[in-house]
């Protein structure tokens, strides 16, 4: 029987009664999609999962995105299924190194955005009897209702312009061993637009989305408003209040809401302390149809 249990913070709840492994019944989805709109993020401990049920479960949300860079390495079984890692074989990086360790949202960059997020531990580094490598949330739920009345307004109906490239070369500026982008590269990832202000398909309530890592500027807006007003935004989207820390267990398959939270990936651990994780990011082509987000508020 699946049972919901909130973390009691500002994010997060644990689902018990599901095995990941097993083909999901239909009522058990609902709730689960319920739950991750209302909680955003999703911790299914003890599960015992390959590649291929890592990819099954996420493809119930929506289509998954391959390498966001270039071509699905088609000679891996499974290439839907990246790899998140530090470790090394013959030299090389097994997987991306360092993805994620500022605050953004997954996929903003894309004209299609991201929705969930699906990341299995497989190897977690711990020191101390304590794990690291935790994955740090926000809630932009909160953030939307905390914003003062005169900020909701200017941002009321307003677009902003999302790039891939800013992430990747920040990244590069803070000493990143990942490559420069390549002119390609950087053709198949021209610029977005999204809105500042959504409606979150499952809660009906409206999320502040936009994120440091990804948002350039607000369209239509001189440079140096833009700049002013998402520089007050970042600053506010991470205050503490609205922040909590994944600490991971191995196992654990854990799953987020890119709608309704930014997050980032905690660098706390050391070369040879080794973090391996399994991920799909799966893309809003399902959620914004009112025929699949009925499910969860059928729930
Ligand atoms: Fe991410």
């Amino acid at each position: 029987m699946i049972r919901v249990e909130p973390t009691g913070a500002v994010l997060g709840a644990t689902i018990h009664g599901v095995d990941l492994a097993r083909p999901m019944r239909n009522d058990d989805f609902a709730v689960i999609l319920h739950a991750l709109g209302h909680h955003g993020v999703l911790r299914f401990p003890g599960q015992n999962l390959g590649p291929g049920d890592v990819s099954r479960f996420s493809a119930l949300f929506g289509e998954i995105q391959g390498n966001p860079i270039g071509p699905l390495d088609t000679t891996r079984e499974f290439p839907e299924v990246g790899i998140l890692s530090n470790l090394k074989e013959n030299g090389q990086y097994i997987g991306a190194s360092d993805a994620g360790q500022d605050w953004h949202t997954d996929m903003t960059y894309r004209d299609v955005a991201g929705f969930v997020n699906v990341l299995y531990g497989m190897r977690i580094p711990v020191r101390d009897g304590k794990p690291l490598g935790g994955t740090e949330f926000s809630n932009m739920h909160m953030v939307y209702e905390a914003l003062p009345a005169d900020i909701k307004a200017r941002l009321d109906g307003a677009t902003a312009t999302h790039d891939f490239t800013k992430f990747w070369d920040m990244m590069r500026a803070k000493g990143s061993p990942r490559a420069a982008l390549t002119d390609e590269q950087r053709r198949r990832r021209p610029p977005v637009s999204h809105k500042v202000l959504l409606t979150h398909p499952i809660t009906g309530r409206k999320v502040l989305y936009c994120n440091p890592g990804f948002t350039d500027h607000i369209d239509g807006m001189k440079r140096a408003e833009s700049d002013a007003l998402l520089a007050y935004l970042f600053e506010f989207q991470l205050r503490q209040r609205f922040r909590h820390t994944h600490r991971w267990t191995e196992k654990d398959l854990l799953i987020w809401d890119n709608l309704g939270t930014i997050h980032r990936a905690i660098a706390d651990y050391r070369p040879h302390e080794i973090r391996l994780i399994r991920r799909c990011q799966v893309m809003a082509t399902k959620i914004f149809d009112p025929a699949f987000s009925r499910i969860a508020r059928a729930a």
